[in-house]
């Protein structure tokens, strides 16, 4: 790994531990760790404060146009100000996909994230990271686990957070709409890139799968 940039690219469906797993990922090796949903999220969190539709795409654009999302010490920054908790609010949950499946959206933010990962160490997380956004990275992972355990995950995540009015037919359900929405979509749609390793954390825990990606990267 001399002279040479390390490039992680690591997709997968909804709750599928992708976040949790990249960022620990990222402080073993010590490298950048970027969150590409958190992206889509801010601009969604925006929308929605706006009181724009999600099917408004002429308004969306403008509020696009006059809108910045940042990353500084691993928090996420929409127009300057730190929105970590209020993009996991699950209202977001529910509108993010409509907003990331519209072209101009998209191009901006792989405009974005290509700029983000173009001098540094990276580990990148999301759903076309592999595929479109950084097509060389040196390695690729798909995460995966099945709907009813990532389901489970988020419930708990949402109750933990004092969502007291969910249910986990509920999760449920918006998860497996937003994998629809995501894998279904024209554009860059969620898929395992041929040369990705696959991990299926179903059974495993965070830390079994942090040091299987490792043992991958460092050649073990
Ligand atoms: O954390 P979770 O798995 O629930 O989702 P996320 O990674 O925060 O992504 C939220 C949403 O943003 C996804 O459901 C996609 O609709 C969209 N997204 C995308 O289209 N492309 C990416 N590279 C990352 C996220």
């Amino acid at each position: 790994m001399e002279n040479r940039r390390l490039v992680i690219a690591v997709d997968g469906p909804a709750g599928a531990g992708k976040s949790t797993i990249a960022k620990k990922v990222a402080q073993k090796l010590n490298i950048e760790y970027i969150d590409t949903g958190a992206m889509y999220r801010a601009l969604t969190l925006k929308v929605i404060r706006s009181n724009v539709e999600i099917d408004n795409v002429e308004e969306i654009l403008k509020i696009m146009e006059s809108t910045s999302i940042e990353f500084i010490d691993n928090h996420i920054y929409l127009d300057g100000t730190r929105v970590d908790e209020e993009i996991r609010e699950n209202i977001i949950n529910t509108k993010v996909s409509f907003i990331a499946k519209i072209k101009e959206v998209r191009q901006m933010m792989i405009k974005l994230q290509r700029k983000m990962a173009e001098y540094t160490n990276v580990i990148m997380d999301g759903r076309d990271i592999g595929t479109v956004v950084l097509p060389n990275a040196n390695y690729k992972f798909f995460i995966t686990a099945s709907v009813e355990e990532r389901a489970k995950r988020r419930y708990k995540e949402l109750i933990e957070k004092n969502n007291e009015n969910i249910t986990y037919e509920k999760v449920l359900e918006e998860i497996k709409e937003r994998d629809k929405i995501d894998s279904t979509r024209k554009i860059a749609p969620l898929k395992k890139s041929p040369d990705a390793y696959e991990i299926d954390t179903t059974n495993k825990t965070i830390e079994e799968c942090v040091d299987e990606i490792i043992n991958i990267i460092e050649g073990r």
